[in-house]
């Protein structure tokens, strides 16, 4: 058995009432994909400052199971269209930080090695030992990466480029380092590592979505508590 699998089978901390109302294939849905949930990834947006680019990378990491993500706005404020997203921000936990140096030192406070993807790097990723909790940058449209991220980077890394162009998308620049490490990742997990209290958390408010008169329901059920 995963350790994914033995999370999602363990109880949880209290009865959701909205479990009354959600239906079971969703519930299970909910719980199965918050049991594979990945903390020891992220992703940081160095200041970019297209919101479909922001939309775009979002979405790439809600896809690859990832929870938490990071946009340096030190330049640019951000916006991200839903439509684009397909309400992947939803799902997602995200931060937002006044500059790259904050987010920098949050992250390491945090325990994650900062590895950013930079056309100007000579390792490629697979070269780089997949340990310990990792942040994967990726800089913006123009400039790319900053130099002060490049200073504080642990590691830096570059795609191999095989065309003309000088470099990818962002968006995709990141689903490509996210193809290449989160596999690896997931078999070291066997499974997911967001903790049990936060999966609990944002259990609760992912049963909210799409219930209409949420807290009416709650309420209704701490007033009387028999089904
Ligand atoms: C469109 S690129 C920026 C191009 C910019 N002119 C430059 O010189 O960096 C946006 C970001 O995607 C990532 N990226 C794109 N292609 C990449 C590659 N081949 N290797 C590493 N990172 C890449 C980098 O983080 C880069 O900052």
């Amino acid at each position: 058995m995963t350790q994914a699998d033995d999370a999602s089978q363990r109880a949880w901390p209290d009865f959701d009432p909205l479990e009354h109302v959600v239906s079971e294939r969703r519930i299970e849905r909910i719980d199965r994909i918050l049991a594979n949930r990945i903390a020891s990834i992220t992703a940081v947006f160095e200041d970019i400052y297209d919101p479909h680019n922001v939309a775009a990378c979002m979405r790439t990491c809600e896809g690859y199971g990832l929870q938490d993500v990071h946009m340096v706005t030190q330049k640019h404020g951000y916006t991200t269209p839903s439509t684009i997203t397909k309400s992947a921000d939803q799902w997602l936990t995200a931060h937002q930080w006044e500059n790259t140096k904050a987010c920098v030192e949050a992250l390491k406070a945090d325990g994650f090695g900062i590895w950013v993807a930079d056309l100007q790097a000579e390792a490629t990723l697979d070269e780089l030992p997949l340990e310990g909790k990792i942040a994967l940058v990726v800089g913006n449209e123009a400039e790319g990466i900053s130099a002060q991220m490049r200073e504080l980077a642990d590691k830096r890394y570059m795609l191999p480029m095989q065309g003309m162009v000088q470099s990818f998308n962002l968006s995709v620049a990141l689903a490509i380092s996210l193809q290449q490490i989160v596999p690896g990742k997931r078999a070291q997990l066997a499974g997911g590592d967001l903790s049990r209290d936060r999966q609990w958390q944002l259990r609760q408010r992912w049963l909210e979505y799409g219930v209409r008169h949420a807290k009416d329901v709650r309420q209704a059920y701490c007033d009387d508590p028999q089904p």
